[in-house]
C-alpha cells in the first residue's frame, strides 16, 4: 500500500515537473524577438571581433545591445562590408546598421537615421618619419588609403590629383600604410587614436585638423518607422537611466564635461 503510493507520488511530481518545463520554455521561446544588427565589423573600437573569444565586441556592440535590451529585442550581429550594409538594410537582410555610420544627406535619402548617438571626425594618420604631410592640403597629389564606402573615402577624393586606394577594412589601409604603399590613411579620428593606442604608434602618428565634426546614427530601413521610432526611444531611455554612460566610459574613458 505504502509503495503504491510512494510511486503514484513520484509519477505524480514526474507529471508535474514535465507540465511546469513546458510552461517555463514555450513563452520565453515565442517572446525572444530577434534584431538582426548589420556591421562592418573591423572597426575598433565600435565594432571588432575579440581576438580570444571570437565574439564580436565594442562601443557599438554594448550601445545595441542595451538598445535591444530595452526593446525587448534579444541582438544578432551580421557582419559585412561597409558598402554592403545599406543595400542589406533595403533588401530587409537586417533590421537596423549600427557600424559607426555617418549622418550623410546622401545616406538620409536612402535610410532613416536615429538621433546621433556619437560625436566624430575624420583625422591622418602618417608613418612617423613624415615630415611632409601636416595638413589635409599637404595630401594633394599623394596616395591616401581608405576604407570602401566610407566619409573618409569621400573627402580623400575631393583633394586635388591625390591617388586614393580602397579598402575592405581600415587593418588593410593600415598595413598598406606600414608596407609604404600609401602616404597616409584618412579615417574617423576616435578609430585612428585607438589604432595608434594599441601599438600602431610604434610607427604611425596622427596629423592634422580634425576635419568636419560628424555625428554617428543607427540606420533604420525608410519602410520601418515603427522600428525608427522604438530604437530613438530606447536610445533616449538608456541615456536616461546611465547605461550609455557607463558604455561610454569602458570604452573611452570618463567623458569629460
Ligand atoms: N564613419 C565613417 C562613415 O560612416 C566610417 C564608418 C566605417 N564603419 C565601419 N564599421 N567600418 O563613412
Amino acid at each position: 500500500m505504502t509503495k503504491r503510493i510512494g510511486v503514484i507520488a513520484v509519477l505524480l511530481v514526474a507529471v508535474l515537473a514535465l507540465g511546469l518545463a513546458g510552461c517555463a520554455q514555450q513563452p520565453s521561446a515565442s517572446t525572444a524577438k530577434v534584431l538582426k544588427v548589420g556591421a562592418e565589423t573591423t572597426f575598433p573600437p565600435f565594432e571588432f571581433q575579440d581576438e580570444k573569444t571570437k565574439e564580436y565586441t565594442g562601443f557599438d556592440i554594448d550601445l545595441m545591445k542595451a538598445i535591444a535590451k530595452q526593446m525587448g529585442y534579444e541582438m544578432q550581429i551580421q557582419s559585412m562590408g561597409f558598402d554592403a550594409l545599406i543595400p542589406a538594410l533595403e533588401a530587409g537582410q537586417i533590421d537596423v546598421i549600427a557600424s559607426a555610420m555617418t549622418i550623410t544627406e546622401e545616406r538620409a535619402k536612402k535610410v532613416t537615421f536615429s538621433k546621433p548617438y556619437y560625436k566624430s571626425g575624420l583625422s591622418i594618420v602618417v608613418k612617423s618619419d613624415n615630415n611632409t604631410i601636416k595638413t589635409f592640403k599637404d595630401l594633394e597629389g599623394k596616395r591616401i588609403a581608405v576604407q570602401i564606402g566610407t566619409t573618409g573615402a569621400d573627402e580623400a577624393k575631393k583633394i586635388k590629383d591625390a591617388k586614393v586606394r580602397e579598402y575592405n577594412s581600415t587593418s588593410e589601409a593600415f598595413l598598406e600604410l606600414k608596407a609604404g604603399g600609401v602616404d597616409a590613411v584618412v579615417n574617423d579620428l576616435p578609430v585612428n587614436q585607438y589604432y595608434l593606442a594599441q601599438g600602431g604608434a610604434k610607427d604611425a602618428k596622427a596629423v592634422g585638423e580634425i576635419l568636419n565634426a560628424e555625428e554617428y546614427g543607427i540606420a533604420i530601413a525608410k519602410k520601418n518607422k515603427d522600428l525608427a521610432d522604438k530604437v530613438n526611444n530606447a536610445l533616449e531611455e538608456i541615456k536616461k537611466n546611465g547605461e550609455y554612460d557607463k558604455i561610454h566610459e569602458k570604452w573611452f574613458g570618463k567623458k569629460m564635461q
